[in-house]
């Protein structure tokens, strides 16, 4: 709100009408004439700035929830044409797939999307940013209007599903001792409901299958950050969320999530849980455990879903064993892309697998280690002493071994004759020397 203040008082001459989706949503969605009155006045404006705090890779479930309403009750015409724009504040952990994600919709409304602008969260403070934001917006009221020509970067989503029936009897997999639980919403999606019927019939035994729809969540997250003290929530005891992530995902060893693809993200009901899991702060909650996603809907088109549901399982050090989609020409390879993909959550998790993170969960880690050490130490003290536990604060300066090697090493190369030896016949064997060691060493 500062960043939209900001701009506010440097451009006199137009009027931002602000509208607060997110702490309103209840009245939004229940009172038709609120909605209805702020459908009108983005009917009436010139343009539409989405402007958001980014919320657990995406926005906040409250403002997913709206848009969804826009899609569902069919008033897209009202967004169509208007030029605009994306203002977002972060930390810049996963900023580009929230941006990606309200692009994304903002194509999907034909809107005429001008840019985004992502922010950390202090930016304002910095006179070049402020230039540079103010050149933003600069542009985005000038793209309004000259009426520019915009790109569009996303095109629609084309799904028409099979209808999936099961139709293969495959043999029982024993689950051993290994604890499974599906989360799932949607449930009342055919297409979903089949692959879970499916899916859990695959197993010798009972596997405990979780309606989001049906537990007691009193709210969304508030953002209020109480939890960044001691992990305890402003809804402990006030609803049963922390109860059921507490006693069903963090004892279990697979957790599968189920849902519906929903205009772009999995249900705000989805999304209300990863906020709400917020309450772990920026401590991963679930590792080591074996990961798949069951999800009926156009992943394969929605690249950027994908991508935060991956990183979301790197961030909590779990092991991803795979997307199970339905889109697939027929019953047959739903069968049996479920029957591959339930055998090897058992066998991964009976093996302790878990490969190690690409860049999604390494730059991630990152940025979050720079911050909890640094700028928000305070008020997230809980993820300090879980970093230090867990030794998250890895920082390059540590590597004092590195470092000494990297002291004689700028010496040496100040010499010409030993520079030209290393670069021209020593530097590739020497990369490679203490993998070899390894392989020399190990036994067969
Ligand atoms: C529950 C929660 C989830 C957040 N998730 C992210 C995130 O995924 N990526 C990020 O860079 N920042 C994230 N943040 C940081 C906020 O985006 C940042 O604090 C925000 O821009 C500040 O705006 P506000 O004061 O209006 O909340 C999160 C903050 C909260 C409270």
């Amino acid at each position: 709100m500062q960043y939209i203040n900001y701009i506010q008082k440097k451009f006199k001459q137009h009027e931002l009408k602000i509208i607060n989706i997110s702490q309103r949503i209840n009245q939004i969605e229940k009172d038709k004439e609120t909605f209805d009155s702020i459908i009108s006045e983005i009917k009436s404006s010139d343009g539409v700035m989405w402007a958001f705090p980014l919320y657990v890779f995406t926005v906040h479930s409250n403002y997913q929830r709206f848009i969804e309403l826009i899609f569902e009750r069919n008033v897209e015409d009202a967004f169509k044409g208007k030029y605009t724009s994306i203002l977002a504040t972060s930390i810049h952990f996963y900023d580009h797939t929230a941006v990606n994600y309200m692009n994304s919709i903002c194509d999907d409304l034909n809107m005429n999307y001008v840019d985004y602008f992502s922010l950390s969260m202090y930016d304002l403070k910095k006179e070049d940013i402020r230039k540079n934001l103010l050149l933003f917006v600069q542009n985005y009221f000038e793209a309004i209007e000259n009426e520019v020509i915009t790109l569009k970067n996303y095109r629609p989503v084309k799904y028409s599903p099979i209808s999936y029936i099961p139709e293969i009897t495959h043999n029982k997999i024993d689950v051993l001792n290994k604890k499974v639980i599906i989360i799932a919403d949607s449930l009342e999606n055919n297409n979903l409901k089949n692959m879970l019927k499916k899916f859990r019939n695959l197993f010798s035994q009972n596997v405990e299958l979780v309606n989001l729809q049906e537990i007691d969540i009193k709210g969304s997250c508030l953002g209020c950050l109480k939890c960044g003290y001691n992990y305890e929530c402003v809804y402990t005891d006030k609803d049963d969320f922390i109860n059921f992530y507490n006693s069903k995902l963090k004892t279990a060893d697979i957790i599968v999530f189920a849902g519906t693809i929903k205009y772009r993200h999995l249900s705000s009901i989805w999304k209300k849980f990863f906020d709400r899991a917020f309450f772990n702060t920026h401590t991963p909650s679930l590792s080591g455990k074996q990961i798949g996603f069951i999800i009926s809907g156009a992943l394969n088109q929605i690249p950027n879903l994908k991508q935060i549901l991956e990183s979301y399982t790197q961030f909590q050090g779990c092991n991803l064993v795979g997307f199970i989609t339905d889109e697939y020409d027929t019953s047959i390879e739903i069968d049996n892309q479920l029957h591959a993909f339930s055998y090897n959550l058992i066998k991964l998790s009976t093996v302790n697998y878990s490969k190690p993170a690409t860049f999604l969960g390494v730059a991630g880690m990152k940025v979050f280690r720079d911050e909890i050490w640094g700028s928000i130490r305070f008020p997230f003290i809980a993820d300090h002493r879980a970093y230090k536990s867990l030794n998250l604060y890895d920082f390059p300066q540590k590597n004092y071994k590195s470092r000494i090697s990297n002291f004689i090493l700028m010496l040496m190369i100040k010499f010409p004759s030993i520079r030209k030896e290393i670069y021209s016949n020593k530097i590739k064997f020497s990369m490679i020397k203490s993998l070899r060691k390894i392989v020399e060493d190990e036994t067969t």
